[in-house]
């Protein structure tokens, strides 16, 4: 699913760059250029940038436990 439309940027995009070390929009804006333009796309990113941090933090619990 598109999540920013005017730059071309898919969730799995987003995916890719947290497991890269994004960790804020801001990185999103630096690698991706997510945002750029009109910046409609911003809150919804937040939300699968959050989704996506839990899921590490997650995962990361996981493998110490
Ligand atoms: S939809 Fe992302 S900058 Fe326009």
């Amino acid at each position: 699913m598109y999540v920013c439309i005017c730059k071309g940027i898919t969730e799995q995009d987003i995916k890719n760059s947290v497991v890269e070390g994004a960790a804020s929009v801001r990185d999103l804006y630096r690698e991706l250029a997510l945002g750029s333009q009109c910046g409609k796309c911003v809150s919804f990113a937040q939300q699968v940038l959050g989704n996506e941090l839990a899921k590490c933090a997650f995962y990361d619990a996981a493998a110490v436990a």
